[in-house]
């Protein structure tokens, strides 16, 4: 039987910064108010000419250069996103399957919301262990700036830009495999994170007025108690259904929405400081590219070592959550 393995990561950030002194400019909000209910400080926003996919093919090309898989062989693509270049189609894979040089293989988007990025390593867990596919590469790409309403203070000091990619890929080494993923969803809650408008529950001749709807709209209160009861639960389950304990975890990384979540679950979880990956201050909330966004930053920083144990943790709108249990196991020499 093939095994997945998680090879490499990439990720990208756009250049231009948006602080918390900015949008207190822009609405009735502070420096301080942010900071202390979010923990973020400042986060990236795309350019106008600078689409979803621009940044999906950033992250991806540093994540195949660093797997040692050449392009050729990678033969399926997977963009976890809520926030495409075009609403229906063509989905946001296939442009960055185009851009990047990839012909011809399965590409295809995900939208799960924050989840997006674990979603999307279940999907490439799931045809990798089935034998139909051997080189997947996965990416979490968000241009949320198009879908923020900057003249809602409940939101538009959340979110972010960016993306991150990883290449995951078929081992016969069980040691190198990805242990587990769980993923959820319950639209009971459907209506904590949305954007009402411009779907097929719009009207045509009234889609002109509704613009504001197409904004993400979210109950942020009430969102972050489910988060935090959700975020938690599911770790207690995959590590117990896998018999590993918090302590065996070299890296926790969860999705970066809030520093108080963050800290919240990491504390119901009994884990140590540095276990827990946080760069929720710089980046905010990216969604789906978040999680890859931070294991890029541990990777970076040199922090990430071959055989190390991960435990992603998220949790979006739908609502979605999961996480998964995976060491990183990059192509080692012979
Ligand atoms: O990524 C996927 C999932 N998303 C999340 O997990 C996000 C979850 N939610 C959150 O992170 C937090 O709920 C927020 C950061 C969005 C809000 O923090 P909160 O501590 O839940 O605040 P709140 O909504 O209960 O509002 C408290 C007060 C209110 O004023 P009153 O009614 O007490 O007078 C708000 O109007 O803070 C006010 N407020 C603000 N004040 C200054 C709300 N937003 C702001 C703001 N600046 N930006």
């Amino acid at each position: 039987m093939a095994y997945a393995a998680f090879r490499s990561i990439g990720a990208y950030v756009p250049q231009k910064i948006l602080t918390n002194e900015d949008l207190s400019k822009m609405v009735d909000t502070s420096d301080e108010w942010i900071t202390k209910r979010t923990g973020i400080k400042e986060r990236h926003i795309a350019a106008k000419e600078e689409f979803t996919s621009d940044m999906g093919v950033k992250a991806a090309s540093l994540a195949i250069e660093r797997s040692g898989i050449a392009l050729e062989e990678i033969d399926m693509l997977v963009c976890a996103t809520i926030s495409p270049d075009y609403f229906c189609m063509p989905s946001t894979a296939t442009i960055i399957a185009t851009k990047l040089g990839i012909k011809g293989v399965t590409a295809f988007d995900i939208s799960a919301a924050c989840t997006g990025f674990v979603y999307a390593l279940s999907v490439a867990k799931a045809f990798i262990e089935s034998g139909m596919k051997k080189n997947v590469l996965i990416i979490g790409a968000e241009k949320l700036s198009a879908i923020t309403d900057y003249s809602d203070r409940g939101t538009c000091i959340l979110f972010g830009d960016g993306a991150g990619a990883a290449v995951i890929s078929a081992t016969q080494n069980k040691e190198e495999a990805i242990i587990d993923v769980h993923t959820g969803a319950d639209g009971e809650y459907a209506d904590l994170l949305m954007t009402p408008n411009g779907g097929s529950g719009s009207a045509h001749d009234e889609l002109e007025n509704e613009a504001a709807g197409c904004f993400m709209q979210m109950k942020g209160n009430e969102t972050f108690k489910v988060a935090v009861r959700t975020l938690t639960n599911d770790v207690k389950e995959i590590l117990e259904q896998n018999n590993i304990k918090s302590e065996d975890v070299t890296h926790f990384i969860p999705h970066q929405a809030n520093y108080r979540i963050i800290k919240a679950v990491g504390d119901a979880l009994k884990m140590r400081e540095n276990q827990v990956v946080l760069t929720v201050a710089k980046y905010g909330n990216t969604s789906g590219a978040s999680i890859p966004m931070a294991i890029n930053d541990l990777y970076e920083a040199g922090k990430l070592k071959a055989g190390e144990l991960m435990l992603l943790d998220a949790f979006g709108g739908g609502l979605t959550w999961g996480s998964a249990l995976a060491p990183f196991s990059p192509i080692r020499d012979a």
